[in-house]
Parts: C-alpha cells; sequence; structure tokens
C-alpha cells in the first residue's frame, strides 16, 4: 500500500462498489482524512460522519446511529467515540453485520495509530516494514499514559513484536498496573541517560480528559518531561521521536524538536494512509469469517 501511495496515480479498484462510513464522535485531523483517503485510494466510497451537526445532538444512540447508517448500504464502520470499549460493543453486540474498525476509544485503544507508529519505527531503524520484528529494539513512551490510548495499544503491539517499551512521566500520569517491559521511569533526562531508547514515541498532554490537576504548571512539565533540543542531543545517533499528533508544541515537545531531522512526526502520517489501506483491504477484500 506505501507503494501505491508513491505512484503518481495512487489508486487500486480493490474496494469498487464497497462503502465505508466514517463515523466520528469526537474530533479528529489525521485518523479521520487517513483513513477517508485510504478507502478512496481503494475506490470504495465514503461517508463522512461527525456527530456534531447530527441527530446524536437529539439524543440519537451509537446503536441507532450505525443501524442507520448501514441500512443505507455501509460495509465498514470506522469508529471514534469517547467511552472506552465502544468499538467493541459495536463490533460484537450484533447490532450491525458491518466490519467495525476502532478509531480510538476514550483512554482504551487505537490500534491503527500502532500500526502506523510500528511501521514508521521499523523505516527508521532500517528494519523492512515487512520485516521479522522489533527484538531487543527499546522504545521509551513519554508523557501523559494514563489518558492515552495511543499508549495502550503501543504497548500491546510493540511487545508483540518483540521491541522492549518503557515508560515515563510524572507519577500522577504513568499508571504502574501497564507493567512495560522496560520499566518506568518518573525523569526523562534519567529515561534517556539510563534506557538508551532506539524512539521516543512523546504524548500529548489529554486536558480534555482531565478531570483533576496532574502536574503543578504546564512550565514545570515541560521543564521536567518535555523534549527539547538539549534532551534531543542527548539520544543516541539514529534514535528517532514520534508524536501521534496533535502536539501542543512547547508542551511536550518544543518546536526545535519536533522540525528536527530525528523527528519522524510526519512519516508518522504518511504512514497511517497506508497502514489503513491495509486495514480496510484486509477486512473488506478478504473473507468474511473472521474479519472482526
Ligand atoms: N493521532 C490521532 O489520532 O490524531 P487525530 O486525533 O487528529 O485523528
Amino acid at each position: 500500500m506505501s507503494d501505491v501511495n508513491e505512484r503518481e496515480i495512487k489508486k487500486l479498484p480493490t474496494l469498487r462498489g464497497k462503502t465505508v462510513v466514517n463515523l466520528f464522535f469526537e474530533d479528529s485531523t489525521r485518523t479521520r482524512i487517513s483513513f477517508e483517503l485510504a478507502a478512496k485510494r481503494l475506490s470504495a466510497d465514503v461517508i463522512n460522519f461527525a456527530a456534531k451537526g447530527s441527530s446524536v445532538s437529539k439524543g440519537e444512540s451509537l446503536k441507532d446511529t450505525a443501524q442507520t447508517l448501514e441500512a443505507m448500504g455501509a460495509d465498514a464502520i470506522v469508529l471514534r467515540h469517547g467511552s472506552s470499549g465502544s468499538a467493541h460493543r459495536l463490533a460484537h453486540s450484533g447490532w450491525v453485520q458491518s466490519a467495525v474498525i476502532n478509531a480510538g476509544d476514550g483512554s482504551h485503544e487505537h490500534p491503527t495509530q500502532a500500526l502506523l507508529d510500528a511501521m514508521t519505527i521499523r523505516q527508521a531503524l532500517l528494519i523492512h516494514p515487512m520485516g521479522k520484528d522489533l527484538s531487543g529494539k527499546k522504545v521509551l513512551i513519554v508523557g501523559d499514559i494514563s489518558h492515552s490510548r495511543v499508549a495502550r495499544s503501543n504497548l500491546i503491539l510493540l511487545r508483540a513484536l518483540g521491541a522492549i517499551v518503557a515508560t515515563c512521566g510524572p507519577a500522577t500520569l504513568v499508571p504502574r498496573s501497564l507493567e512495560p517491559n522496560g520499566g518506568i521511569y518518573y525523569s526523562l533526562d534519567r529515561a534517556i541517560e539510563e534506557f538508551a531508547p532506539d524512539a521516543v514515541l512523546m504524548l500529548r498532554i489529554q486536558s480534555e480528559r482531565m478531570e483533576a490537576s496532574f502536574f503543578p504548571t504546564e512550565r514545570e512539565y515541560s521543564r521536567v518531561w518535555g523534549m527539547n533540543s538539549a534532551r534531543l542531543s542527548r539520544l543516541g545517533d539514529a534514535a528517532i521521536v514520534l508524536h501521534p499528533g496533535p502536539m501542543n508544541r512547547g508542551l511536550e515537545i518544543d518546536a526545535a524538536s519536533a522540525d528536527s531531522s530525528k523527528s519522524r512526526i510526519l512519516d508518522q502520517v504518511q504512514n497511517g494512509v497506508a497502514v489503513r489501506m491495509a486495514v480496510l483491504f484486509h477486512l473488506l477484500a478478504g473473507e468474511k469469517e473472521g474479519t472482526r
């Protein structure tokens, strides 16, 4: 799929006649647009649904909304929702027969983000995207782990691929229950020095999911846990920095780091289209059995 995106005509006829519905109850730039682009590049029809401006504001439920869209011919529903477990519920409730893809559910999971992150790390560390694994590679996930679906999906996937994954952040935002195989650090300086990561995944501070104060001030957070030029210079020569976006520049990552040669943030965005094409292809062009 990545190769298709390099061609002059970035289009395959594979999903002609199929309909993909982007069902987004939360805001999104990257995920929604890349799923739309992915579906269009596979020649599927796409319907974009945003809860804002829809009958959800009149009280319509997820079940009724999804069934309404399926009645119009949806073959796949790409769901982003603020409630953890919503995608699982829709996929396994029997409410719809369409394939259901989790595009981020609350603080729970964001599987396609983890897939594109793993692809980006493999590319950057010169492991073939379809190569064997990330055995022994060290990935440091930094920041608001508690509220991060990106962190949870990456912990599952990167460990499955053999990576050593450590978490880092303020004690108030780094749950011990996730038990990362590379350990937990409460200081980014110490994590860089002792863990010596091959890849550092900076996370967004998710203020919208916070009902309390988890760190003293933004300035303090940025000073202790933010990626900046000084920390960047202490990473290994081949080490890379990732961020799922959207970034709070100046808070979890400064502009110099985000725009540096070590940054793979735009590669992540680019790979997101290819990964989502692959997911749609797998679900809609393959066998029906076992596609959920
Ligand atoms: N990474 C990510 O999920 O970004 P969006 O919220 O813009 O989709």
